[in-house]
């Protein structure tokens, strides 16, 4: 047990991490080691499989894990691989494309489009030649729903982390979902990425901090739901507000649902609405830098003015500012660990608790 780090399962009892969690280089590498390394990420929608072209560069958490993947697109289906030349690691494909082949321009080296080694000049003589190692490295590629997600050595399965969203809308209509770029948007946020998300994962601060959504849903019997390797903060409609369509069999089918606010450890948020899914793939840059992608799926017999009412550039304005103000006072000698109110902050407590036991529980796994 590291004591430093312990987070009692009570959360009468708890305290939360501590603030060297949030402000030192060495806790940060070691969540992106041990945590962000094993972990599933976000790679898109059905947009992928509608693309013109057939090889695409993406790279895994971009100025964090940086691993440069290549996504190839075979008719419906979906594959991963390591863009790296397996000669001198030159990057193989740096735009999409839509070559018969994986050509490096480098050297000339040649695979398949599955990653298996095709051809190379000048190697006619070299011995043990062409091996297993001269394959491009295959990693995972998972779908739900028609969302697409990528995993270069994951420590769980991706349905199994998915399901309790998956039985809390079964009835929901994923295929009527289009992104639409021009309601999506980056922001740039001066804090640690853990600072974002202790923010999100409660309700608590909403009366405060969000006067207009405040004004959308109610507060008294706003809820969080734990489960394994997720959370969900549920926002119920004040009079007037239009609901999620949910049907028999939808555990809260009969009630007015506002939003379901998804948190899937350890950085991505799914948002369910009346009129869609916004989805924020939070990505750490630095202990102080953290990126948030804004993706809006929208469903398409929804009218654009539905969409407009709900403010959400606000609220993550708000929000900014009031999470830039942590980072700041989480740098204060004066504070070290607090503690979570037992009845409104059940979400932020379960994700340290997650924290901890992935990752702090063994001392071996953080940095020197
Ligand atoms: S690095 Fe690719 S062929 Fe040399
Ligand atoms: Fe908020």
């Amino acid at each position: 047990m590291n004591k430093d780090f312990y987070i009692d399962p009570d959360i009468r009892k708890a305290h939360t991490l501590p603030s060297v969690a949030y402000t030192e280089q060495k806790y940060f590498d070691t969540l992106k080691h041990h945590l962000f390394s094993n972990s599933w990420q976000w790679l898109g929608g059905k947009e992928y499989l509608s693309s013109s072209y057939t090889q695409t560069p993406h790279t895994f958490l971009p100025g964090c894990i940086d691993e440069p993947l290549l996504i190839v697109r075979n008719q419906e289906h979906l594959s991963c691989l390591s863009n790296v030349c397996t000669h001198r690691a030159k990057i193989l494909i740096e735009s999409p494309s839509s070559k018969p082949f994986i050509s490096c321009s480098y050297h000339g080296r040649c695979f398949h489009n599955d990653g298996r080694f095709r051809s190379m000049p000048e190697f006619d003589s070299a011995q043990d030649f062409p091996s297993p190692q001269d394959d491009l490295k295959k990693y995972h590629l998972s779908s739900w729903n028609d969302f697409f997600f990528v995993a270069l050595k994951p420590k769980y399965d991706l349905h199994n982390i998915l399901t309790p969203i998956q039985n809390h809308l079964g009835s929901y209509t994923f295929s009527s979902l289009d992104l639409e770029p021009n309601l999506s948007k980056t922001y740039h946020i001066h804090a640690n990425w853990l600072t974002y998300c202790d923010n999100y994962l409660e309700g608590f601060h909403i009366p405060y901090v969000h006067p207009t959504l405040n004004k959308a849903i109610t507060y008294e019997d706003y809820e969080v739901r734990v489960f394994d390797h997720c959370n969900v903060q549920i926002g119920r409609c004040k009079p007037g507000q239009k609901s999620i369509p949910l049907q028999k069999g939808d555990p809260d089918f009969g009630e007015s649902i506002y939003a379901y606010y998804w948190f899937i450890y350890p950085n991505l948020m799914l948002n369910f609405y009346h009129w869609g899914i916004s989805i924020n793939w939070v990505i750490p840059k630095n202990i102080n830098e953290t990126e948030v992608r804004f993706l809006t799926f929208k469903r398409q017999d929804i009218p654009d003015s539905d969409f407009a009412e709900t403010a959400l550039d606000l609220t993550e304005m708000e929000d900014e500012a009031v999470v830039e103000s942590v980072q700041k006072g989480l740098m204060s000698l004066a504070y070290s660990r607090g503690r979570f109110s037992p009845t409104r902050e059940q979400g932020v407590h379960a994700f340290h608790r997650y924290l901890y036991t992935e990752v702090f529980s063994d001392s071996k796994n953080i940095a020197p």
